[in-house]
């Protein structure tokens, strides 16, 4: 087989993905759909807002010409200038259209980035746990990952990430709200961030779930309080059109390299064959750039599960944002709980996934009454856990 040794170890690493998804078809086809509560993937379960639609219809019927056609790399001119004035009114920062990059969702703000940052044997620091594809990412581009723990309520540790910090150290990635924790970081830790993170080392701000947040709250502007960070942005979340592949890298103009990075990210946007963000959706997004879905509707969910699961005796604290919970497994093995809630039909992804064991994620990308309807076997899997029960046969095997 041709296929390259470092692809083959990959795509053996992400297994736990690969894994959950061979689980549920095989679970739906033995029980039954209707008896299968798939917690595991991550993907918008809400329409995009009605503006949204709206939007899409006008672009499409706009018949412009040339609308179709290749266009600068760094996306539409005009679109630019939008978000720019946009990011300017709620930074304070003055952005203009020359700082804003176009991409395929924050994946392809983040693998830009990277490609413009990394030689060979470069490190990134990440801060566990996180989200999986992050060492791909770095790895794409011949990056090497560097993992330092959060504390124990997820937040950043600033003495571990000092510590981490090396002459090879290129980037640290951040991303809050968090996926897998719904941790919103505090303000003081960007703050303290801010002293750590020197030239030539820069913070990736990944923030596609910052309008996920819940009960009122507001995420701190990281771009304002951390000089050397920039901005991957998606509407992915925040539109529920994860599938569009539309957001942006914004480049604060008072980084000192600022013209450079903004000429590598452009020809790495080319280079990585993504040439240049949607059409369409560039266009839609410069009509309605801040609608966003009703987050009411994850925090309902959020509740209702939470709440359930507290009540029956797990470690399930209310996230502050995402559309992810994570309970602490009742037994400190997260693989051979998430066994027990897959005799109960239960998908949930074990913490080891995401660098942290003893935890589990939760997706409430499902519907209410499919939550509603796992609550027994969320009970009956911890009980039998605790009564140390034998661990149930692996159901991939
Ligand atoms: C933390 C995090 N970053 C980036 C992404 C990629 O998002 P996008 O669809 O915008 O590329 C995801 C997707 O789930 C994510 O969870």
């Amino acid at each position: 087989m041709g296929i390259s040794k470092s692809i083959s170890e990959q795509m053996e690493r992400s297994s736990w993905i690969r894994r959950m998804f061979e689980i549920g078809i095989q679970m739906r086809k033995e029980r039954g759909a209707e008896n299968v509560f798939d917690f595991s993937l991550g993907n918008p379960d809400v329409e995009p807002p009605a503006p949204v639609i709206a939007a899409l219809r006008r672009v499409v019927a706009e018949d412009r010409p040339a609308s179709h056609g290749y266009m600068p790399n760094a996306g539409f001119p005009d679109v630019r200038a939008t978000i720019a004035r946009n990011l300017a009114g709620r930074t304070g920062l003055p952005f203009t259209g020359d700082d804003v990059l176009m991409t395929t969702g924050a994946a392809g703000a983040i693998n830009v980035v990277l490609k413009a940052l990394l030689d060979p044997g470069d490190e990134v620091i990440v801060l566990t746990p996180y989200f999986p594809e992050y060492r791909f990412y770095i790895e794409n581009h011949g990056g090497r990952i560097v993992d330092v723990e959060t504390d124990e309520r997820f937040q950043p540790d600033l003495d571990r990430i000092a510590r981490a910090i090396t002459p090879r150290t290129k980037a640290l990635i951040l991303n809050s709200p968090n996926n897998p924790t719904g941790v919103v970081y505090d303000e003081q830790i960007f703050r303290g961030l801010d002293d750590l993170v020197r030239e030539p080392m820069l913070v990736i701000s990944d923030e596609p779930y910052r309008p996920l947040i819940f009960d009122g709250a507001r995420h701190p502007e990281v771009l304002c309080l951390v000089q050397r960070s920039v901005l991957a942005w998606s509407w992915s979340k925040a539109m529920a059109i994860a599938g569009e592949r539309i957001g942006y890298l914004a480049i604060p103009p008072h980084l000192a390299e600022a013209g450079p990075l903004r000429n590598a990210c452009t020809f790495a946007n080319r280079i990585l064959g993504y040439i240049n963000a949607s059409a369409i959706w560039q266009r839609l997004v410069g009509q309605v750039p801040n609608e966003t879905i009703d987050v009411g509707f994850y925090q309902a969910k959020r509740d209702l599960l939470c709440d359930a699961l507290c009540a029956m005796g797990y470690r399930a604290p209310r996230s502050q944002g995402s559309f992810y919970v994570f309970p602490k497994t009742p037994i400190p093995d997260d693989q051979a709980f998430i066994r027990f809630l897959q005799a109960e039909g239960i998908l949930a992804v074990p913490g080891c996934g995401f660098g942290r064991g003893g935890y589990m994620r939760l997706s409430l990308t499902i519907p209410t009454d499919t939550i509603r309807r796992s609550l027994p076997g969320f009970e009956r899997a911890l009980r039998r856990a605790l009564d140390g029960q034998l661990v149930p046969p692996d159901a991939s095997r």
